[in-house]
C-alpha cells in the first residue's frame, strides 16, 4: 500500500512539472486616436499576436489627447509591460513619457508617428513625405499643370501631417500653374475638416477650387461635405484627394472606386508586421531599427482591383479569426479538462490516503482492544485473592472493556459486536457452571457456533481458550462461595462443576496460590 502511494505521488510530481509553462510577453499598445484606421491596425495586432501564443496585448487609446496619452503610457509602464508600441499624438508632447519607459529598460517601438527623442528601440512606418510628394505629383498631372488646390492638413504637430505637407509642397513647387489657395489646419478628423472648410468657403466664395487635398481620407470627405452644404455651384466639379486608402466599407479604396474621392494613398496599417518586430526584439533576435513599409497610390484605374484584393485579404483574415476563435474554444475546453483531471487525481490520491490512514488506525485500535482485554484478564488473575462478589467478574470487566473501547473505536459496530458476543458467552458459561460434563462443543452449540468457530472467536477477543475461561469462571465462583457460604470444600467443588475435590483443590491452588481450606480459615 505504501509503495502504491509513493508511485502515485511521484507520477503526480512528474506530470505537474511537464505541464506547459505560462511565460507571457505583455505588450502595451498606446494609440493616439480611435478611428477606422486604428481599428484595422488593432485587429491586425491581435491577429499577429495569435501566431505567438506567449503574447498578451494591452491596448490604450488617447482619443487625440496628449495629456491622456502621457497618462496611459505611464500606467501601462506601471502595470509591468515587457514592450511598448506607441503612435505618439504629436512630435514633442509625448516624448517625455516614451523616454521614461525607455529609461526603465522597456523596449519601445514607435510606429507611424515620430517623436523628437532618440530614445526608442525601433521605428516602423510608411514614408509620409513620399506619400505627400507622390500625391502632389499626381495632382499636378491630374490638373494638367494648372489649377487651384485647397489643402487641409492633419493635426499640427503630428509628424505625418508635417511630412505629407512638405512632400506635397516640394512636388508642386516646379508646377507654376498649380496654386495653393488655402492651407487649412485640420486635426485628422472629419468634423474639424468640415468646419474649417466651411469657414474658409464663407470668406472665399469667389475662389474656384479645382481640387481639395486632405491629409487623410476623412479630412478630404469632411471638406467635401462642407462644399456640398455650401451649395456653391462653382465647386460642383471639385476633385478630392486624401490619404489612407483603407479597404472595406467606406474605406478610401471604395470611395475612389465610387468616384467620391479622386485618389487616395494606401497608408499601411500592418499590425502583424509590428508584432513580428516586437517578438524579434523581445526574443533578442536581429531586427531593423528603421522599417519603411511599402504603400501605393489609389486612383480610378486601380481602385477596383485593389478593392477586390483587399476584400479577399479581409475575407481570409476573417476566416483566420474564426479559426482562432475555434482553436481558443478547444484550448479552453482542454484547459478545463486538464483541471478536472487534476482534481480527479487529487480526489483519488486523497481517498487512497484516507483509506490507508483509516486502515492503519483501525489496525491499531484492534491491537489496543486486544491488549486491553488481555490485560483485564491478566489483572483479574493478579488481583487474587480479592475478587469482587461475582465469580464471573472477569467476564463482566472484559465486556465492559470491550464496550468502552468500542465507543471510541473507529468501527463501533465491530467493538459492540465483540462486547455482545462476550456477554452472551458469559451467560452460557454461567448457565453451565455447575455442569461437570459440559464440553466446549456444548458451549459452542449454546452459542449456535461450531467448536472451532467458538474457539477462534474467544481466542481472538480474549487471547484465552473457552476451556481456560470456563475453568477460571468455575474457580472464581468457588472462591466466592467459599467466602460467602457454609458449604464444604467438596460441595463447592461439585457446585462449580468439578468431579474431583482433589483436582479442584489443585486447580484452586494453581490459580490463587493457596488451597481452599486456607482461604476459609483466613
Ligand atoms: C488615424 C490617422 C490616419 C492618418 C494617420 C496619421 O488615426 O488619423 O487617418 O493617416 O492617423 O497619423
Amino acid at each position: 500500500m505504501k509503495k502504491i502511494l509513493t508511485y502515485i505521488i511521484i507520477l503526480s510530481a512528474v506530470l505537474i512539472s511537464c505541464s506547459p509553462a505560462d511565460k507571457k510577453y505583455i505588450i502595451g499598445v498606446s494609440q493616439c486616436s480611435e478611428d477606422i484606421w486604428r481599428e484595422k491596425q488593432n485587429a491586425e495586432l491581435r491577429m499577429g499576436a495569435y501566431f505567438h501564443d506567449n503574447v498578451k496585448l494591452c491596448f490604450a487609446a488617447a482619443y487625440d489627447s496628449d495629456e491622456r496619452q502621457v497618462q496611459q503610457i505611464d500606467s501601462l509602464v506601471a502595470t509591468g509591460i515587457d514592450l511598448l508600441i506607441v503612435a505618439p499624438n504629436q512630435v514633442a508632447t509625448i516624448s517625455p513619457a516614451i523616454d521614461r519607459a525607455f529609461d526603465k529598460g522597456i523596449p519601445v517601438i514607435v510606429f507611424e508617428r515620430k517623436t523628437n527623442s532618440e530614445k526608442y528601440t525601433a521605428f516602423i512606418s510608411a514614408d509620409n513625405y513620399e506619400m505627400g510628394r507622390v500625391m502632389g505629383e499626381y495632382i499636378v498631372s491630374r490638373l494638367g499643370g494648372n489649377g487651384n488646390v485647397l489643402e487641409i492638413k492633419g493635426l499640427a504637430e503630428s509628424s505625418p501631417s508635417i511630412e505629407r505637407h512638405n512632400g506635397f509642397m516640394d512636388a508642386i513647387k516646379d508646377a507654376p500653374g498649380i496654386k495653393v489657395v488655402g492651407s487649412l489646419q485640420g486635426d485628422w478628423t472629419e468634423p474639424t475638416a468640415q468646419e474649417v472648410t466651411k469657414q474658409w468657403l464663407s470668406k472665399n466664395q469667389d475662389i474656384r477650387v479645382d481640387l481639395v487635398f486632405g491629409a487623410n481620407d476623412r479630412t478630404a470627405m469632411g471638406a467635401k461635405k462642407a462644399v456640398a452644404n455650401s451649395k456653391l455651384y462653382t465647386l460642383n466639379s471639385t476633385l478630392y484627394c486624401g490619404i489612407d486608402g483603407l479597404p472595406g466599407e467606406n474605406g478610401g479604396i471604395q470611395l475612389v472606386r465610387d468616384s467620391l474621392l479622386d485618389a487616395s494613398y494606401i497608408y499601411p496599417t500592418h499590425g502583424d508586421q509590428i508584432i513580428d518586430l516586437a517578438i524579434k526584439i523581445l526574443e533578442g533576435k536581429p531586427y531593423e531599427k528603421e522599417t519603411m513599409m511599402m504603400s501605393a497610390l489609389v486612383t480610378r484605374d486601380n481602385a477596383k482591383v485593389l478593392l477586390m484584393e483587399s476584400e479577399e485579404i479581409m475575407r481570409q483574415a476573417a476566416q483566420l479569426g474564426e479559426l482562432h476563435a475555434k482553436a481558443d474554444g478547444y484550448l479552453h475546453e482542454l484547459d478545463t479538462q486538464r483541471i478536472v483531471s487534476w482534481l480527479a487525481i487529487g480526489v483519488v490520491v486523497l481517498l487512497i490516503v484516507v483509506i490507508v490512514l483509516f486502515y492503519l488506525y483501525h489496525l491499531r485500535k484492534i491491537t489496543l482492544q486486544k491488549e486491553r482485554v488481555v490485560n483485564t484478564l491478566w489483572d483479574m488473575k493478579e488481583a487474587s485473592p480479592s475478587p469482587s462478589e461475582g465469580g464471573d467478574v472477569w467476564l463482566e470487566e472484559a465486556v465492559e472493556d470491550v464496550v468502552e473501547s468500542s465507543s471510541t473505536s473507529s468501527s463501533p459496530s465491530e467493538g459492540l459486536g465483540e462486547a455482545l458476543f462476550l456477554t452472551r458467552f458469559k451467560e452460557v458459561v454461567e448457565a453451565r457452571l455447575d455442569d461437570s460434563d459440559v464440553s466446549v462443543e456444548d458451549l459452542a452449540a449454546d452459542m449456535n457456533l461450531s467448536r472451532v468457530q467458538l474457539y477462534r472467536k474467544v481466542k481472538s477477543i480474549t487471547d484465552a481458550s473457552p476451556v481456560e475461561l470456563l475453568r477460571t469462571a468455575r474457580l472464581k465462583k468457588a472462591y466466592q462461595m467459599l467466602l460467602t457460604t457454609d458449604k464444604s470444600v467438596s460441595e463447592v467443588a461439585y457446585a462449580v462443576g468439578f468431579t474431583s475435590p482433589s483436582y479442584f483443590t489443585k486447580c484452586f491452588k494453581d490459580e490463587y496460590g493457596k488451597v481452599p481450606g486456607e482461604l476459609r480459615s483466613s
